[in-house]
């Protein structure tokens, strides 16, 4: 595996493997990484014939207040573990090669709608920091294929859109979410939970999922459902953010069109906020169907 800390080094890499025809797929992720991450890793594998990881924390969709400089940084394990996986490209710039002109005056990519509601709302501008890098990293690794995991649902939906809208010739794929054998889904966010906290935690996950066989079960009071969920949250000391039973392809209210559900939900253990999401699809019948993502 070979790690490129600039992007003048990563085009002449880059350059070779295209030049002999090869197929690129893309992996951004902020570092720290865990078997959710790896996971996309083995995806991407199947999908092309070069790996690409970047590796970068981007300050821009940090907000104020938001822990940056805390952020983990564990680059040395993390290359072990790619190289373990057999990526052949590693990306890891430093702010200035992504940002030479500084962030205050950076041309901003933003979705609007999308990146709004859900996590939009109470981090406002974090989505904006997430599209204007991505689209960077796209430009500079001019990736065939690029894969992002469905736990961040609200992210790759937005990541589809600005790749449609912008005509980005890159072909998106969500990877399920990787979860522990008690439901929680893997996340860098994990290890900062107390032992109290980490044992509370799935009930993240188990609400949404009661909330996903209610719907099923024809339950169809979406506001008492969110309602309850919320509550069920609070009482096992979450502090909820949000609990939303959305329209998947829009993530605004489910309407006589949604053809697919996502039930997503924010909620902060301690100082620790946990997101995760459940989808269903309309069936042929019109009965709503239980998606197998865990
Ligand atoms: O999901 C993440 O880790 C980040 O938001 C991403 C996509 C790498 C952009 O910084």
């Amino acid at each position: 595996m070979r790690t490129c800390n600039s992007n003048a080094q990563l085009q002449t890499a880059l350059k070779r493997f295209r030049s002999e025809g090869q197929s690129i797929v893309f992996v951004p992720t902020m570092g720290n990484l865990h078997e959710g991450h790896l996971d996309l890793v083995r995806k991407a594998r199947t999908l092309c014939d070069i790996v690409v990881v970047s590796i970068f924390v981007n300050p821009l969709q940090f907000g104020a207040g938001e822990d940056l400089d805390g952020y983990p940084r564990t680059m040395a394990a993390d290359k072990e573990k790619l190289f373990a996986e057999g990526v052949q490209l590693l990306y890891a710039p430093g702010v200035e090669d992504i940002y030479p002109d500084g962030m205050s005056r950076q041309t901003i990519v933003s979705v609007p709608e999308l990146g709004d509601t859900l996590c939009g709302s109470s981090r406002p501008g974090h989505f904006d920091g997430v599209t204007t890098v991505v689209s960077k990293l796209f430009n500079i690794v001019q990736p065939d294929v690029s894969v992002f995991g469905e736990k961040d649902f609200q992210q790759l939906s937005i990541v589809r859109k600005m790749v449609k809208d912008l005509c980005m010739a890159i072909e998106i794929i969500g990877v399920k979410t990787t979860r522990d054998e008690d439901g929680l889904a893997k996340s860098s966010r994990n290890g900062y939970l107390s032992q109290t906290e980490r044992s509370i935690a799935p009930l993240l996950h188990q609400t949404l999922t009661n909330c996903r066989e209610a719907i099923a079960c024809d339950f169809d009071n979406f506001l008492q459902l969110e309602s309850h969920a919320r509550m069920k949250l609070l009482q096992a000391g979450f502090e909820p953010d949000y609990f939303a039973i959305r329209d998947a392809r829009t993530l605004r209210a489910v309407t006589e069109d949604t053809e697919e559900i996502a039930i997503l939900a924010a909620a902060s253990l301690g100082n620790t906020r946990l997101i995760d999401n459940v989808r269903l699809s309309l069936n042929p019948v019109g009965d709503w169907r239980m998606l197998a993502d865990g």
